[in-house]
């Protein structure tokens, strides 16, 4: 038995509505950080294996899993090309069921004041969409589809990044 704030995470788990994931992309999944966290999620299930009527085994949970709504938040430092977030998808359907999954290209332009052109648009839209969200614990096709386009062309963006030549 370890005994660190895992446990609090749990009880916080057992007890929630909305569980939301926000992290950026590492070697196109999950930091292992998170991960281990994650991973330790697994008391919240028995060992007893149960087929699911769509052909999945799933472990018998101890928890109302179906009462929870899962959002996964994952910025990246790559701008936008197709594939990138395939492996960290996938892993987040099979593991959360159907969550809300908004994937974004180019955040570290984000952190940076001169990009604050484009950035800020985009947090704006951030706002109203988790204004959205608490409302309606979803969102639409339409909105991740805004919160993910690309704030500039991946041509411009990798230029920059190679230091504008
Ligand atoms: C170890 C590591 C792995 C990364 N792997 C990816 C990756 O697979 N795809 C990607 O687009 N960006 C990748 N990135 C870039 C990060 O997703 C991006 O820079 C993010 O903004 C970093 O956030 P942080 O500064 O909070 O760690 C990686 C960065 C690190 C440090």
């Amino acid at each position: 038995m370890i005994e660190d704030d895992q446990n609090a995470i749990l009880d916080l788990y057992r007890d929630a509505d909305v569980v939301i994931w926000s992290f950026p992309l590492y070697c196109y999944g999950m930091p292992s950080q998170l991960k281990a966290v994650l991973d330790r999620t697994i008391p919240l299930v028995k060992m007893n294996m149960v087929r699911q009527p769509d052909g999945t085994v799933r472990h018998e949970a101890l928890v109302d899993f179906s009462k929870i709504h899962t959002l996964v938040i994952c910025g990246c430092g790559f701008p936008h090309w197709e594939g990138n977030f395939d492996g960290l998808k996938k892993m987040c359907e099979v593991c959360f069921g159907n969550p809300d999954i908004v994937c974004v290209p180019e955040t570290p332009l984000l952190n940076v004041p001169e990009a604050a052109i484009v950035a800020d648009p985009l947090l704006e839209k951030f706002q109203k969409a988790g204004e959205t969200y608490a409302a309606e614990l979803r969102l639409s096709a339409g909105t991740v589809a805004e919160l993910e386009k690309p704030m500039i062309s991946a041509e411009e963006y990798i230029r920059n990044v190679n230091g504008g030549t």
